[in-house]
């Protein structure tokens, strides 16, 4: 199985290559207390159902087949699948799709995307968005799949509504139903009210499982087995991947050992992480990362009620196009920093640079050898350029992106989430700071129950012209 295994390098985060800017084994030795509380409370919180996350590349097997079923009923007659959810509902799907499939998935003729539709995310409420895609989609042969854990998120709620009505206008309500699947909480929530109600089909997202881990459950499932992905392979990646999580020893743990050196490298004032692959078909992972690594860790108040104001703040980049643009930043800027390269050892394609300009030396020297090996030295320049600059970073390669890889690689950040939190005493699994926000809008759409935050509101300091130019 080695050789199927996600590698964690942390080489460049240790002094003996970046000096007095690196960690010691003394500095990992030093928390072996500590580790091992966090390693207990990540066992005790799985067992007593507050990590049920954990538990999913072991209990979908239903869902799965069940997700199988209805895309086998499904398929033949849809050509878009179009996904409307936010954050954690809509991240995941976004990452997995790109990873696995051609990068230019939705160009492809069905017959080369193997008889599955087209997916479409739309994460945003930006009014060009819906309108634009009504322009490319018919109606008729698109599904519409309503995702959101809390049931009542306003801009995903806000897209079914336009889209329930339009799809009613084009072909009547009795007809509409079979264009929309929802996937939901199952009871709490507007969602599955209405779903049950108006009879959606509806697949069911397990109960203690949060918005941004939720991936692995029919959030994630559903758009990529839409799509053509084996979700039994995404599952038995991440499983394999919890099986070396669960290991005590954390120098043979690697979700564990990401966390402890992030949280190392805060203490070290390193408060950004950036997470920068190399492969196109990785770019979104970066994204995915964002969410998980920021809400998560994000906190203002530990689990004690202490003020904090904890977090690392995440970066996305992308190798090697922001060599052109970040690194400049990342090698001669400020020390902190920690980032993250992610490698593929084995990519689906092998392109040649044609042996063409022989007498110009300086191009020259490129004929012969492939785009591959260029991708891969240039990483290893830059991780090479960083540890000179003595910039904490570190690598994690994959020997190939395939949905056993990619099913590890999730399940690694989530429990390196997970255990970077309980390093840093605070609640991981909640996001109250997302919350004002909220409030503020609800209050200012005059939602029923908010008059008090809209008095609040109301209260605020004017902007003042002065500071407007
Ligand atoms: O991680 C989270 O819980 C959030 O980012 C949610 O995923 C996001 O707010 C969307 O929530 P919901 O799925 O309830 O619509």
């Amino acid at each position: 199985m080695k050789n199927k295994s996600i590698c964690l390098d942390f080489n460049h985060m240790m002094s003996e290559f970046i000096q007095e800017q690196g960690l010691t084994e003394k500095d990992i030795e030093s928390l072996s207390d500590k580790v091992q509380q966090a390693n207990q409370a990540m066992v005790m919180k799985r067992k007593n159902g507050y990590m049920d996350w954990r538990d999913l590349p072991y209990n979908q097997n239903e869902t799965v087949e069940e997700i199988v079923n209805y895309i086998e009923e499904v398929k033949d007659k849809i050509d878009a699948f179009v996904v409307l959810g936010i954050g954690g509902s809509a991240l995941g799907p976004i990452a997995v799709q790109q990873a696995i499939n051609h990068p230019y998935y939705n160009e492809l003729s069905k017959e080369k995307r193997n008889g599955y539709p087209k997916l479409y995310v739309i994460d945003n409420i930006d009014p060009e968005r819906l309108p634009g895609l009504f322009d490319i989609i018919d109606l008729k042969t698109t599904l519409f799949n309503v995702i959101t854990k809390s049931g009542s998120t306003s801009e995903t709620m806000s897209q079914f509504m336009i889209v329930k009505q339009i799809l009613e206008e084009e072909m009547g309500a009795e007809e509409a139903k079979k264009h929309i699947v929802c996937t939901t909480d199952k009871e709490k929530g507007n969602l599955i009210k209405i779903a049950k109600e108006e009879g959606y089909q509806t697949f069911i997202i397990p109960d203690g499982v949060g918005g941004r881990f939720s991936e692995l459950t029919p959030v994630g499932l559903l758009p990529a087995a839409m799509c053509g992905i084996d979700i039994k392979e995404l599952l038995a990646g991440a499983a394999y991947m919890d099986e070396r999580c669960k290991e005590d020893n954390i120098l043979k743990n690697p979700g564990h050992m990401y966390g402890l050196l992030q949280y190392l490298a805060m203490k070290k004032g390193k408060n950004i992480s950036v997470m920068m692959p190399y492969a196109d078909s990785l770019k979104y992972i970066a994204d995915w990362y964002a969410q998980l690594w920021a809400e998560s860790l994000g906190k203002k108040y530990d689990l004690q009620g202490n003020k904090v104001y904890v977090g690392q703040t995440p970066v996305k980049a992308l190798g090697v196009t922001d060599q052109h643009s970040q690194v400049q930043l990342y090698a001669e800027g400020p020390f902190d920093k920690v980032i993250v390269f992610i490698g593929v050892d084995q990519y689906r394609d092998t392109v040649t640079i044609p042996t063409l300009y022989k007498e110009i030396p300086s191009l020259g020297f490129l004929g012969g050898n492939t785009q591959n090996q260029l991708i891969q030295t240039e990483q290893m320049a830059t991780e090479y350029a960083l540890m000179k600059a003595k910039k904490m970073n570190m690598t994690i390669t994959l020997p190939k992106v395939d949905e056993f890889t990619i099913g590890q690689l999730l399940y690694f950040f989530e429990v390196a989430t997970g255990f970077t939190g309980e390093l840093m005493n605070i609640n991981a699994f909640d996001q109250p700071g997302v919350e004002e926000g909220k409030n503020a809008t609800y209050a200012m759409f005059g939602r029923p129950g908010y008059e008090k935050k809209k008095a609040e509101l109301d209260a605020r300091p004017k902007k003042q012209e002065k500071y407007m130019i």
